[in-house]
């Protein structure tokens, strides 16, 4: 067992219907306000990134507007991504089962979750999403710092700034996909958005995908009367 795997806010409550406590209502709102911001900051982005896009400034008033607001999205995003992190990192933390569950990958797709080894909080595809969009928004806050002109482009050489506009689109680029896959997880996988909604989830839910993470939380008798 590993105590890792259960957080503050974790918690069975057996006197109704099994639902597990998944996430503290802070937690939500930290999780909201970050999926916002990268909303924001991709529909702002991309329509500065191509002129083909250029209309989707009208959305937030104008193009001096989105460039005007975009970089501080990213601050805003950047704040709120830490508190995420600063939450979930112990939970996303390698274990040797990870290798294992990644080995059988292949079964999960064909739909024999059965065969996988025991999860704890979280699978290593969770994990390998977790710990990509920490290195992308890291790459993307400095990168984004460097370009940004009305305070920081003193910092750097006109070349310098070709190369950090190019770094920050790419990685702009690579976090939308990781997104994508973050939200087609959270939606393939049947009773998982209430876990970010509501805040609990079934605890046939818990059972079948996470379940060394259940049986963790009974251990640690995180049970309510
Ligand atoms: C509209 C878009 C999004 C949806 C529908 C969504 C949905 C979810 C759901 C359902 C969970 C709970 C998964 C579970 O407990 O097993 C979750 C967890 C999480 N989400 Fe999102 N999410 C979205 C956007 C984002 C964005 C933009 C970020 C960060 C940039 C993010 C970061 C996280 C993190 C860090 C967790 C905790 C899982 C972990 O630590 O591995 N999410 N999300």
């Amino acid at each position: 067992m590993e105590p890792e795997d259960v957080e503050p806010g974790d918690a069975i409550h057996p006197g109704r219907p099994v639902v597990v406590d998944r996430y503290r209502g802070a937690a939500r709102i930290n999780h909201w306000v970050t999926a916002t911001c990268l909303i924001l900051l991709a529909i702002s982005g991309l329509s500065l990134f191509h002129p083909s896009l250029f209309f989707l400034t009208a959305l937030f008033g104008g193009g001096q507007v989105t460039r005007a607001i975009h970089p501080w999205i990213g601050v805003v995003l950047f704040f709120s991504f830490a508190g995420l992190f600063f939450r979930f990192w112990r939970a996303n933390l390698p274990t040797r089962t990870d290798a294992v569950w990644l080995s059988q990958a292949s079964d999960l797709l064909a739909g024999h979750e059965e065969r996988m080894p025991e999860v704890g909080k979280y699978n290593a595809g969770q994990k390998f999403i977790f710990w990509s969009m920490t290195v992308l928004i890291l790459i993307l806050i400095a990168s984004g710092l460097l370009i940004w002109e009305q305070y920081f482009t003193w910092v750097t050489t006109i070349p310098q700034n070709r190369v950090l506009v190019l770094t920050h689109s790419l990685a702009a680029v690579v976090i939308i996909c990781v997104w994508i896959i973050h939200v087609y997880a959270a939606f393939w996988v049947r009773g998982t958005l209430r876990a970010m909604v509501k805040g609990n989830v079934t605890g046939g839910w818990a059972w079948r995908h996470h379940r060394r993470w259940l049986r963790e939380l009974v251990s640690v008798r995180k049970v309510s009367p």
